[in-house]
């Protein structure tokens, strides 16, 4: 199996240098643009720190290639080939980074014949270091990390979001499951899909459910769930610390029709 912990490596160091951009663009005035819907934001630092972050990576790796929120909202097409292939968010949680609601991360990943080898979300104003690589366990600050393992729905603290759509249908079916989920477990939420998932790797929570994800929001979080033993499926994303606990959401919930990232 080949190695990819010097990318791994060069990538945390690229997410902290620019983390330093974000912390300071966190306590000033920002100039907002809206993206889909009031919320989907973006800033000048989201574009300023992707750039940062791929300039980095593309002159330390030549032949690599990359998917990015904002380059992708600046009209370039998500095509996820075999090529090693890193999937960046610059800010994830970038409504809570414009009122300074204090969870905002940086998420990266790499994929390699389009398998997550390894993943980075630094949620830069609590300086949490999330880190998992493939096969070799999810890792907080260089301590390693477990699911909760709960089975139990009843018992579960799960964590959603309302989510960037906000015509009425995805309103009204995100509402609605949020409704239901209500009636069984604890509910929370950080305004941060890559934080959020990070949470039932820590085992502070037990769940996340979300629809309308897009691939840079949840590729790194994503390996971080499964290297800490929970589990990820596809309806729309349920992150468990167990498979029960993940086929009783998928039970509740109703589906909702979502586009793919590389749809044309
Ligand atoms: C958003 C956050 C938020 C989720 C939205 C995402 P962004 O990402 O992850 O938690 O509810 O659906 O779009 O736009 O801040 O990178």
């Amino acid at each position: 199996m080949a190695d990819w912990t010097d990318c791994l490596n060069f990538g945390i160091s690229v997410a902290k240098q620019a983390s330093k951009v974000v912390l300071t663009a966190f306590q000033q005035e920002k100039e907002v643009k809206l993206k889909s819907s009031p919320a989907d934001l973006v800033t000048e630092t989201d574009q300023r720190v992707e750039m940062i972050i791929s300039s980095a990576i593309r002159s330390q790796y030549p032949q690599h290639r990359f998917i990015g929120e904002e380059s992708v909202a600046a009209g370039e097409r998500v095509e996820l080939t075999d090529c090693p292939t890193w999937i960046i968010d610059p800010i994830d949680g970038t409504v809570n980074f414009v009122h300074r609601f204090p969870f905002v991360a940086i998420s990266i990943a790499l994929t390699v014949n389009k398998q997550t080898e390894f993943g980075i979300v630094y949620s830069c104003v609590d300086d949490k270091l999330f880190h998992p690589q493939r096969g070799r366990g999810a890792f907080l600050n260089g301590e390693p990390l477990h699911v909760s393992g709960q089975e139990d729905i009843s018992q579960c603290v799960v964590v959603t979001e309302i989510g960037a759509e906000r015509d009425d249908l995805a309103l009204s079916t995100m509402t609605s499951n949020i409704f239901k989920l209500l009636k069984l477990p604890e509910v929370r939420a950080l305004g941060t899909a890559a934080v959020d998932m990070c949470q039932v790797a820590t085992g502070g929570a037990d769940a996340y459910y979300h629809i309308g994800m897009h691939c840079w929001d949840i590729a790194a979080s994503a390996i971080i769930v499964r290297e800490a033993g929970g589990v990820i499926t596809d309806t729309d994303v349920i992150a468990a610390s167990s498979a029960a606990v993940a086929s009783r959401i998928a039970q509740v919930i109703q589906p909702f029709p979502c586009s793919r990232d590389d749809d044309d």
